[in-house]
């Protein structure tokens, strides 16, 4: 008769031989070789780089699919940014033609593969403030887990420092994975939540605009430090995003604006009172289907953006090629000073102000519907 521990010797020196003679094999081919060395170059770590290489091809083998997804939307500010970072109200809403994407697959240490950025980082090891890292160790937090043996790969659409909330989305869909892989649930003011501690490393002091609306996936009236409301939209809006092609991180732009206030609070406290009531009545217009004042409403606040000092002359010039073209209103989406813009379109007049702002120079234009 066999012992049992004879059974297990028996099982592990033979996955021993398994895993010794797979990477035996890996490192014979040369593409795979140029891989480790890369890895140990990157990780500084030639142990950590045999195990990433080896989670990365023969996990692949034997796991076809990954263990879990998860995915998150783009956003647009429709209404109020900057002012919310004052307590002024805002309209945001999610961008479904853009996502950011996160799968999980097995392998022998927690690392995050940043696919657009060519990046992984070694969770356990990761600086305390980089992105990645932070919302997994904050989603294990959380959930009482260690950090598991998981290979997280991200990928996004949504274009990075241009207003379309892009970190938020990228750290919603890691929790959204992540919690899929542990098969454990946490509502969207959780997951939302846990975002935000992302954001401010992107963002300094953000209002949360952001992750509440890509958390929540639906159009979103907001005010700091209370719970989004979601609102009615009577019919349904068409919007054109275009991408001024210019990187603006919001960081940036919202330090600006705080210098701007700190020297001028009077003036500046006026400003974000009318962006609030520009606000409210927007909130109104859409919940009554009064596309015509909400162009109106757009415009005025685009001209309480530019005296706050974040348009700039690649915004204006587009802004004003779709304004031309039969445009309703147009304003700068996010932080501003680049990024992209929206204007709000007839249904019938998308295609005409998409070919207008591509003439005018944006790099790119995205069509999308708020309903
Ligand atoms: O991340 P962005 O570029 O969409 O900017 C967010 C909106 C701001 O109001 C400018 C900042 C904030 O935290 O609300």
């Amino acid at each position: 008769m066999i012992a049992f521990s004879e059974v297990s010797f028996n099982i592990t020196a033979s996955l021993d031989f398994v895993k010794t003679f797979t990477n035996m094999m890996i490192k014979l081919s040369w593409r795979n070789r140029a891989f480790y060395d890369k890895m140990k170059e990157v990780s500084s770590d030639a142990d950590a780089a045999q195990k990433a290489m080896t989670s990365s091809h023969t996990m692949r083998t034997f796991f076809p699919q990954p263990l879990a997804r998860g995915e998150a939307p783009g956003k647009i500010i429709l209404f109020g940014e900057h002012a919310v970072v004052y307590g002024r109200p805002a309209i945001a809403a999610p961008v479904q033609q853009v996502r950011a994407r996160a799968e999980i697959w097995p392998a022998d240490a927690c690392v995050v593969d940043a696919v657009d950025l060519n990046r992984r980082i070694f969770v356990a090891r990761a600086r305390r403030n980089d992105p990645l890292a932070l919302i997994v160790r904050l989603v294990c937090e959380r959930l009482h887990r260690p950090l598991p043996r998981w290979r997280i790969r991200v990928t996004s659409e949504i274009p990075p420092a241009a207003g379309l909330g892009s970190g938020a989305a990228i750290s919603t869909a890691v929790v959204r994975a992540m919690l899929a892989g542990f098969d454990e649930e946490l509502d969207n003011a959780e997951v939302s939540a846990l975002v935000y501690e992302v954001e401010k490393i992107y963002h300094g002091a953000p209002s949360g605009i952001d992750n509440t609306v890509v958390a929540y996936e639906q159009p979103v009236w907001f005010v700091r430090g209370q719970p989004p409301r979601p609102f009615a939209v009577a019919r349904p809006l068409h919007w054109l995003i275009a991408d001024t092609g210019v990187a603006s991180p919001t960081r940036i732009a919202v330090g600006d604006v705080r210098r701007a206030w700190e020297q001028d609070p009077a003036r500046f406290e006026m400003l974000f009172d009318a962006a609030g009531d520009i606000a409210r009545q927007a909130r109104t217009a859409i919940e009554k289907g009064d596309v015509a004042a909400l162009g109106l409403l757009m415009d005025a606040n685009q001209r309480l953006l530019a005296e706050m000092g974040v348009s700039s002359p690649e915004l204006e010039r587009l802004m004003r090629a779709a304004r031309d073209a039969g445009a309703l209103g147009a304003k700068l989406s996010g932080a501003g000073r680049g990024g992209n813009l929206i204007a709000l379109v007839h249904e019938d007049q998308v295609e005409r102000v998409q070919q207008a702002l591509l003439r005018a120079g944006a790099v790119r234009v995205i069509a999308t519907i708020v309903r």
